[in-house]
Parts: structure tokens; C-alpha cells; sequence
């Protein structure tokens, strides 16, 4: 048992792990060479107890709807799409899983192979963004699994496509929209009102038009089963304090020109898009704005075909407006969850794969 102990420190093993191999040990004979062999086995199988994952859910057609436990991560919790879980002090590990919410309301089924998309597109663009002049940091440090660190790595089988080591970041408590074209909550806000989150608009906007210039029209960000509000900007000014709304607005609305101008020549129209910013957890006054979150995913955004866009009706979509389309059509109470037909479920994933390829000029790896 000397033997065994002096092995144990040697290789720092954990002290879980020696009391897992000490029990393997016990009942052994003292030769020295098998006594080795068994603290090796014993410490695979130790290991291999500590460190599987447990809990994940999937839907009858093999959607992942909840990732479960990942030891040794602590998981933080449950947004409506992703698990988020904790690397260390300062990083996160986001899993994107196959739910997907409409209206706010989490589907009792998931969307199987939709959260790689979300993840790989998200990945897509904030490299893209980076490359392309966006100005400040973003959050992701690495979504290949193999560059993460071990208590990460050891449950590639899980994460391999959907997830991403990211700087853990205070968030800031608004949801930044910006809008090409007008439609969904900013269209119901300009016909009773004439403007949107402040913005007053030209009389006379069709649905759909496009707008003068890309809107920044912030929402709040609702807490877990409640609604995102529009808020007009000097509201969100004076949430966040003047100068972080200015600058919020205008990297926001630099996110979306610069995606809109990758989008345009592979025809493709970004009509609005969701991003959320946050500061570095230490930050104080004045500190820079991080890109955060998802960004630009069909869940997201709107896009729509620049070939036969017309304003003064609905536009076809590849994104998430097919599934509310859909829910409008039966009527859905907007609080009661359900399960998506499978033809609904098979029509979504198609139009998330088709936009995710048209961006990026790849296939998504499911
Ligand atoms: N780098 C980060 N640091 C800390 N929190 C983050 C970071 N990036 C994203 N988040 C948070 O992680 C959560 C992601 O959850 P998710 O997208 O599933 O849910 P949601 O935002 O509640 O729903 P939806 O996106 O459908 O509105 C959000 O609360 C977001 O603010
Ligand atoms: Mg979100």
C-alpha cells in the first residue's frame, strides 16, 4: 500500500480519485507490479464515474432538450435554448441544445440537429464580425472541443458541433434589436404610434419596407416565462447610462451593416436581429462592450430572400417566423407548451440549414 500511496502523490491524483483507488486496493494482494496494474484500472474506472455526464434528454426523435450534468462544470442553469455551465471564475461553457421557444414559450419537442446550426452560425459570425471591422472584443474564446480544458473535453461526445468556451461577462439588462425593415413588434408599435422605441418614421410605411437607416430600438430582457418589452432609446439610456447607450447603439447597429452587406450578395435580406452586450465582470466605469450571446442565428434574426421582396405584405422567411406562422395558425394560446408536428420540425431545420449555407458557403456539421 506504500507503493500505492507513494504513486498517488507522485501523480497528484485528486484526493476522490485516491480513495476510489484505496478501495480497488483493499483487498488486493501486496505484489507490487499488479498493485500497480490496479491503481491504473482503478483509476480510469474512478475517473470515468466522476466525470460522465448525466441527465440529457432528448425527444422522441432524438432532439437534445436538456444537457444534464457535465461534472466536474457546475451548471448555472437553463436559458430557453441554452445550458450554461461554469469552467472556471472567469469562462463559460454554453451548450446550445435543440429547444425551441416561440412567443416565449418553451415546445415540449426540440428541433433535432438546431442547436449545431445556431452554435456553428453564432461561431461564424463573430469570427466574421472580428475580421470585418466590428470594433470590439467578443465573448467566444474557442467552440472547436479539443482546445478546451479537460473537464470539458472529456464530454466531447455531447458538445462536439454545439458548444462554446466563452468569457463569462456581466450582461447588460437590455436586449439590443436592431432593424433593417419593419415588421413583427417594431410594425405593430409604428401603426399604433407612428414611431418605434422612440423613432418617429415617415407616414405612410408599408409592411415590410425597408427603412431610411437601420433602427436601433432596444427591448428589455425579461426574466424566464415573461415578454421582452420595446423600450424607447432614452429609456435604455437611462438604464444603462448615456454613454454605454451610446455605444451600445451604435455597435449594435454595426453588427447589423456589416452583416447585412455578407448577406446581400448571397442574396439574402436581414430584416432585424437580437444581440445581447456585456462588460467584463470586473469592469467599472467606461470599461469597453463586449459582444455576447448568440448573434445573427435564424432564432435571432429575420432573413428573408432579397429575390421577389416586396413591401406590403409578409415575406417568406428562413428563420424562426415559419414556427410562429405556424402557431398563429392554430391559434396558440402564446402560454401553453406543445409539441411541433413533425412536419413543422422538418420544415424548420431545413430553412435553418438552408440560411446557415447560404452564409457561410458550408454544410453545418450535425
Ligand atoms: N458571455 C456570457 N456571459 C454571461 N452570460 C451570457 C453570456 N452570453 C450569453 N449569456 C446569457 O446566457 C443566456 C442564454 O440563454 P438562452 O439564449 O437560452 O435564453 P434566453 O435568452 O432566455 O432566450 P431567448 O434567446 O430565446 O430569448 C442569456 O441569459 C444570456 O444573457
Ligand atoms: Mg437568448
Amino acid at each position: 500500500m506504500s507503493a500505492a500511496r507513494d504513486y498517488l502523490a507522485a501523480h497528484g491524483v485528486q484526493e476522490a480519485l485516491a480513495a476510489a483507488v484505496s478501495e480497488v486496493l483493499r483487498s488486493r494482494p501486496a505484489d507490487p507490479i499488479l498493485g500497480i496494474c490496479d491503481i491504473l484500472t482503478a483509476k480510469e474506472a474512478a475517473k470515468a464515474s466522476m466525470s460522465a455526464a448525466s441527465g440529457a434528454k432528448f425527444d422522441s426523435a432524438g432532439a437534445l432538450l436538456s444537457v444534464g450534468e457535465l461534472p466536474p462544470l457546475r451548471k448555472l442553469g437553463e436559458g430557453k435554448v441554452r445550458d450554461l455551465y461554469e469552467v472556471d471564475a472567469g469562462h463559460l461553457l454554453v451548450v446550445v441544445t435543440d429547444r425551441i421557444s416561440a412567443f416565449d414559450v418553451i415546445m415540449l419537442n426540440g428541433v433535432k440537429g438546431k442547436g449545431k446550426v445556431l452554435n456553428q452560425l453564432t461561431a461564424f459570425w463573430l469570427r466574421h464580425l472580428a475580421e470585418n471591422g466590428l470594433g470590439i472584443e467578443h465573448h467566444m474564446v474557442t467552440d472547436d472541443v479539443a482546445q478546451m480544458p479537460e473537464s470539458c473535453k472529456r464530454h466531447a461526445s455531447i458538445l462536439e458541433g454545439r458548444s462554446m468556451l466563452v468569457r463569462k461577462l456581466r450582461m447588460l439588462p437590455v436586449e439590443s434589436i436592431v432593424r433593417g425593415y419593419i415588421t413583427g413588434s417594431g410594425w405593430a408599435d409604428y401603426q399604433k404610434t407612428g414611431s418605434v422605441c422612440g423613432h418617429v418614421l415617415p407616414a405612410g410605411l408599408q409592411l415590410c419596407a425597408k427603412l431610411p437607416e437601420e433602427l436601433f430600438t432596444p427591448s428589455t430582457k425579461a426574466e424566464l416565462g415573461q415578454h421582452d418589452e420595446n423600450i424607447t432609446v432614452s429609456q435604455a439610456s437611462e438604464m444603462l447610462g448615456e454613454s454605454i447607450a451610446e455605444d451600445v447603439s451604435k455597435y449594435a447597429r454595426r453588427v447589423y451593416t456589416i452583416a447585412a452587406a455578407h448577406a446581400a450578395p448571397r442574396g439574402v435580406l436581414v430584416a432585424d436581429t437580437k444581440m445581447e452586450f456585456g462588460v467584463a465582470l470586473d469592469a467599472s466605469g467606461g470599461a469597453p462592450l463586449i459582444l455576447g450571446d448568440e448573434v445573427l442565428t435564424p432564432d435571432c434574426s429575420r432573413y428573408w430572400p432579397s429575390e421577389g421582396y416586396e413591401a406590403g405584405k409578409d415575406q417568406p422567411s428562413y428563420d424562426k417566423q415559419y414556427v410562429r406562422d405556424y402557431l398563429s395558425s392554430i391559434k396558440f394560446d402564446k402560454k401553453t407548451p406543445i409539441a411541433l408536428p413533425a412536419e413543422v420540425v422538418g420544415a424548420t431545420i431545413e430553412k435553418y440549414i438552408a440560411i446557415y449555407k447560404l452564409l457561410t458557403d458550408k454544410e453545418p456539421v450535425l
